[in-house]
């Protein structure tokens, strides 16, 4: 039973990333409809692009990452996909800290974007480094951190289809999605990995 939720859920969640990801890709051809605030961010050029291509490819490259089998038995892919996905967080994450000083939306979207662009770094490199020290069990749970960030693409674009729903102006559910778009995502994995915890000593 856990079973086949844990299955839905990583196909709900590899659906979305995937659907994100390919959409987002859109900036970098200049096809399709671009947001017209975003394309007014102060350090669009040459951030954007570099932040699409990281951060949509790391979004691409995450899901993959959580089959068991394929890290049994294809380890390889898994350790190339990983790099990719790292890599994809650091550029990503780095382009993301320097527009978020440029958004149209005022501090409180900057302070929202650029605390996330930290962490997202943090969470991802300490995965890599303990990857390397082979301390496999610690790098999964930074593994499952540094996704809940990368993730943050697909809350926020799922809050901001909702709270305008709610009555919200969009500028202030762009606001608030600046920190509800990776908070919630972090409490969730946290509960996550302490219930893992509680299994595992049980
Ligand atoms: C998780 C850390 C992330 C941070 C800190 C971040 C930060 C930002 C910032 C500051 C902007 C400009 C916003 C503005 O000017 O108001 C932006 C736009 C954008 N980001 Fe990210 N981002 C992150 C993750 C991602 C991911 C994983 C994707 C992958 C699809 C992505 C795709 C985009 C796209 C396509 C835009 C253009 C705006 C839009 O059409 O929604 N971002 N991001």
């Amino acid at each position: 039973m856990l079973q086949l939720s844990n299955r839905l859920a990583w196909s709900l969640m590899a659906l979305l990333s995937v659907a994100v990801a390919l959409v987002s890709y859109r900036y970098l051809l200049g096809i399709g409809p671009l947001a017209p605030d975003i394309l007014r961010n102060a350090f669009r050029n040459p951030w954007l692009n570099l932040h699409v291509a990281g951060a949509a490819t790391a979004l691409l490259a995450g899901p993959g990452q959580f089959v068991g089998p394929l890290r049994r038995l294809r380890p390889q892919v898994h350790r190339w996909l990983g790099r990719t996905y790292a890599a994809g967080c650091i550029v990503g994450g780095l382009s993301g800290f320097v527009l978020a000083w440029g958004s149209t939306a005022g501090p409180i979207a900057t302070a929202g974007f650029a605390s996330l662009a930290v962490i997202w770094i943090a969470t991802t490199v300490q995965a890599w480094r303990l990857a390397l020290q082979r301390r496999f069990a610690e790098h999964r749970a930074w593994m499952i951190r540094s996704f809940a960030l990368t993730f943050a693409a697909v809350t926020l674009r799922l809050g901001l289809a909702v709270l305008p729903l709610a009555g919200m102006s969009m500028l202030d559910a762009y606001r608030a999605m600046a920190f509800l778009s990776w908070i919630p995502n972090l409490i969730v994995v946290e509960l996550l990995l302490a219930r893992q915890r509680g299994l595992a000593a049980a």
